[in-house]
């Protein structure tokens, strides 16, 4: 037990919960996640590497009639929902905040005022209950949630991101410590991509599973959609859309839209999944991890075990509900900086919109805190 952990240290033996069936060791630290970087305010309860809630309220439809998530109606919705989903979660844990030993934050990146609502609500949380307060980064968060699904993490490895906000090829030495950023999109996300082009075919917000959907009976080579950037672990998605509206226009009124559907999603996992295995070869990891609400795309897991089996690599992908954004992934990396002993943040951490992925944990506001 480090010594930033100390509560609960006293209590041993071994319980079930209703969220996992596995023995839970209470020795381990109860840990509180709070995740609010876009439109969902999540709350999840780890103890350890064991699950045991993961509440999710999202303001997704809230966005739908503006085609994208609004950053100051996600911060209101996130107000509203905050106690009520750590109320939620407590009962399906089966715990009271009495019995939590530490509180875990999304600190950023995100949208700054949706941040600000969770660092907030999880400062009171921890000074409240006198309990260490981690300020963490969402990406390192995205890693480490697999744990909770597949046990520790085999480290180094390599993990791709892909949601609606990130896009990005990590090295992870250590999860705790040092994040290596290989490659990042330089213009659209890879879920932004997924959203624009099925507001181009009509298909509403968000884009993602409705293009997965569509794209099943499609053909993935029915249009020769270009892949950018071949070279470089960076990605690059702006051109991609252009074209598929471009394609559309020529095309007006004779839209075959599961092969656009098949054929976009295609070119962005082949791209993806070819830079993820290069990477791999070329760092010498026999890992590849994948993370965000990209994630649960099932071209993209079906392609990414095909070559990473055909590479020899094997492959991570945490179930769907655990890809998207929640606070479970939060409570999982709060939990494991506990367990490395590693310092909690101040008090007065910010919530920084633009963290840099090489700082996994934030520091205090003072000057001088990213160093
Ligand atoms: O991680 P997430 O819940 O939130 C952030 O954006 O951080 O990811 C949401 C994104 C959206 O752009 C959505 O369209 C995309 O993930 N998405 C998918 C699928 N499910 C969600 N994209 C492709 N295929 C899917 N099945
Ligand atoms: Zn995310």
């Amino acid at each position: 037990m480090p010594a930033a952990v100390t509560r609960g240290a006293a209590v041993t033996g071994a319980w079930r919960s209703a969220a996992s069936p596995r023995l839970v060791d209470v020795s381990e630290p109860l840990v509180l996640g709070i995740e609010t970087s876009c439109d969902e305010t999540g709350v999840g309860i780890v103890r350890g590497r064991t699950l045991l809630a993961d509440e999710v309220a999202s303001s997704v439809a809230e966005h739908a009639r503006f085609g994208g998530v609004v950053p100051e109606v996600a911060s209101r919705a996130h107000l509203e929902a905050m106690v009520p989903t750590v109320r939620r979660a407590l009962d399906t844990a089966g715990v009271t905040l009495r019995d939590i030993d530490a509180v875990a934050v999304t600190a950023g990146p995100g949208l700054a005022g949706a941040l600000l609502v969770g660092v907030a609500a999880a400062k009171a949380y921890a000074l409240a209950l006198d309990v260490p307060l981690y300020g963490v980064n969402h990406l390192a968060a995205h890693v480490a949630v697999d744990v909770l699904e597949h046990g520790p993490l085999p480290e180094p490895c390599l993990a791709v991101l892909v949601s609606g906000g990130h896009s990005s090829l990590l090295l992870v030495q250590d999860v705790t410590d040092t994040m290596v950023p290989l490659g990042q999109t330089v213009d659209d996300a890879a879920g932004e991509a997924f959203d624009k082009v099925a507001r181009l075919l009509g298909l509403g917000f968000p884009g993602g599973p409705a293009v997965d959907r569509m794209a099943k009976d499609g053909d993935p080579a029915a249009i020769a959609f270009p892949r950018a950037m071949p070279q470089s672990y960076d990605v690059s998605f702006a051109g991609l859309k252009t074209a598929v509206a471009r394609w559309l226009e020529a095309h007006r009124g004779d839209v075959p839209v599961a092969d656009v559907c098949a054929s976009f999603q295609e070119a962005v996992v082949d791209v993806l999944t070819t830079k993820a295995v290069r990477a791999c070869r070329e760092y010498g990891v026999g890992h590849l991890l994948l993370g965000g609400g990209v994630a649960a795309n099932s071209r993209l897991r079906a392609l990414a075990q095909q070559r990473c089996d055909a590479a020899g690599l094997v492959l991570r992908v945490p179930r769907p509900a655990l890809c998207t954004d929640n606070g479970a992934m939060v409570a999982a990396l709060g939990a494991r900086l506990a367990d490395a002993g590693v310092a909690p943040s101040p008090l007065d951490l910010p919530a920084d919109s633009s963290m840099p992925v090489t700082q996994v944990i934030a520091r205090g506001a003072l000057p001088g805190w990213h160093s």
